[in-house]
C-alpha cells in the first residue's frame, strides 16, 4: 500500500479530525462490540459463588449460577462463553482419570447453561491439567509428558463434552497432531457440527498465573517445573506459524493465540497470513495486572480494559476471550 504524499504543513493537519467527539468517532477505524466477546469463566463443583483472591471481581460459580450467567450472557449479547473446572484436589490423579467423567462438574454445566440459554454458545476447554495432581496438560511418564497417550485421554474428554452438548471444543494442551485425530473422532462419533478453536499459537507463559490459582491447578512438578516441552517459546514467530498451518490442516475452525497484549504481533502476522477466525486470550495474568494498578490509582482501570480490548479488534481479532466480558459488554452494549 502506498500513501498519498501529504501536502506540507499547515495545509495538513492530522488533528483537525481529533477535535471533537463526533468527528474522532467518524473516522474511527475499528470498534469493539458486545458480539466481539467470548466470556471465559471459572465453574466449580460446589454451592454459590467462590471469589478468587488473585483476580478481584472473578468468581467461581457453581453449576446453578452458570446457568444464570449463561442468561445474563445472551442478554448482553455476549455470542459464547468459556468455561473452564475447579476441581477439589481430593479427587485429582497423576492420569487425570476424571477428566472424561460424564457427570463431573463441566458436562453438568453445559447441559445447564444450553438449558437456561440455548442461544449462548458454549466453550470447553480440552486438557487435562485441571484434573492432575502434578498440574501438567498431559500424562507424565518417568518426567515426560507423553504426546500420543495424552491424545487418546484428550479425545475421550472432548468426545463427552460433545455428548453433553458443548459447541466449541478448545483443545489447550498443545500436543502434536490433537486437532486431527479429535476432529476425526467427532466425524466418526456423529459430531459433525461440534467446532474446534485451536488454541494454536499458545506460549509458555508467565501470564497465566492467577489461572492456577482460579482453578486450583497443581503446582507443576512430577520432575517438569514448567510447560516449556509442549507451550511454545515467547521468542519466537516463524513456529507459531507452522503451528497454526498444521492446526488449520488437521481440520481447525478457529484459531487462538494465548496470550493476548503481550503477543499482538504474533496476531496480526496470523491474521494476514491465514485469513482465519483468530481469537485473543486475554490471560488472567492481563486481567490481574489491570485489577491491581487499578485498584492502587496507578491506571485509571475502566480506560485500561476498554483500550486493552480495541487494540486486540485494531490487531485483528474476530473476538477476544476475556474475564472483563461482562463488564465489558456492559459498558459497550
Ligand atoms: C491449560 C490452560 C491454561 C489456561 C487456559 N487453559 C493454563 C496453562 O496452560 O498453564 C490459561 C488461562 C488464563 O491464564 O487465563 N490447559
Amino acid at each position: 500500500m502506498t500513501v498519498p504524499p501529504l501536502a506540507p504543513y499547515p495545509a495538513t493537519r492530522l488533528r483537525r479530525l481529533r477535535q471533537a467527539d463526533w468527528s474522532r468517532r467518524l473516522v474511527r477505524e475499528t470498534e469493539v462490540r458486545p458480539a466481539d466477546l467470548i466470556w471465559s469463566m471459572v465453574v466449580h463443583e460446589g454451592e454459590g459463588c467462590v471469589p478468587v483472591a488473585s483476580m478481584p471481581g472473578v468468581e467461581r460459580l457453581s453449576v446453578k449460577e452458570a446457568a444464570k450467567a449463561a442468561v445474563r450472557a445472551r442478554d448482553l449479547g455476549i455470542p459464547a462463553i468459556a468455561i473452564f473446572p475447579h476441581i477439589d484436589p481430593s479427587r485429582k490423579d497423576a492420569a487425570g482419570s476424571i477428566a472424561a467423567d460424564p457427570d463431573g462438574v463441566i458436562p453438568r454445566a453445559v447441559k445447564a447453561m444450553k438449558d437456561a440459554a440455548p442461544e449462548v454458545g458454549i466453550m470447553c476447554d480440552v486438557a487435562l491439567d485441571p484434573f492432575t495432581d502434578h498440574g501438567h496438560d498431559g500424562v507424565v511418564e518417568g518426567g515426560r509428558i507423553l504426546n500420543d497417550a495424552t491424545i487418546e485421554r484428550l479425545i475421550e474428554q472432548g468426545l463427552m463434552q460433545a455428548a453433553a452438548g458443548a459447541d466449541i471444543l478448545a483443545p489447550s494442551d498443545m500436543m502434536d497432531g490433537r486437532i486431527g485425530a479429535l476432529r476425526g473422532a467427532l466425524e466418526a462419533d456423529g459430531f459433525q457440527d461440534t467446532m474446534i478453536m485451536s488454541y494454536a499459537a499458545k506460549y509458555a507463559s508467565a501470564f497465566y498465573g492467577p489461572y492456577r490459582d482460579a482453578i486450583g491447578s497443581a503446582k507443576l512438578s512430577a520432575g517438569q517445573g514448567d510447560k516449556k516441552t509442549y507451550q511454545m517459546d515467547p521468542a519466537n514467530t516463524e513456529e507459531a506459524i507452522r503451528e497454526v498451518a498444521l492446526d488449520i490442516a488437521e481440520g481447525a475452525d478457529m484459531i487462538m493465540v494465548k496470550p493476548g497484549l503481550p503477543y499482538l504481533d504474533i496476531l496480526r502476522r496470523l491474521v494476514d497470513e491465514f485469513r482465519m477466525p483468530t481469537y485473543a486470550f486475554q490471560v488472567s495474568g492481563e486481567y490481574a495486572m489491570i485489577k491491581a494498578a487499578g485498584a492502587n490509582g496507578w491506571i485509571d482501570e475502566e480506560r485500561a480494559i476498554l483500550e486493552s480490548l480495541a487494540a486486540f479488534k485494531r490487531a485483528g481479532a474476530a473476538g477476544i476471550i476475556t474475564y472483563f466480558a461482562p463488564w465489558a459488554a456492559e459498558k459497550l452494549g
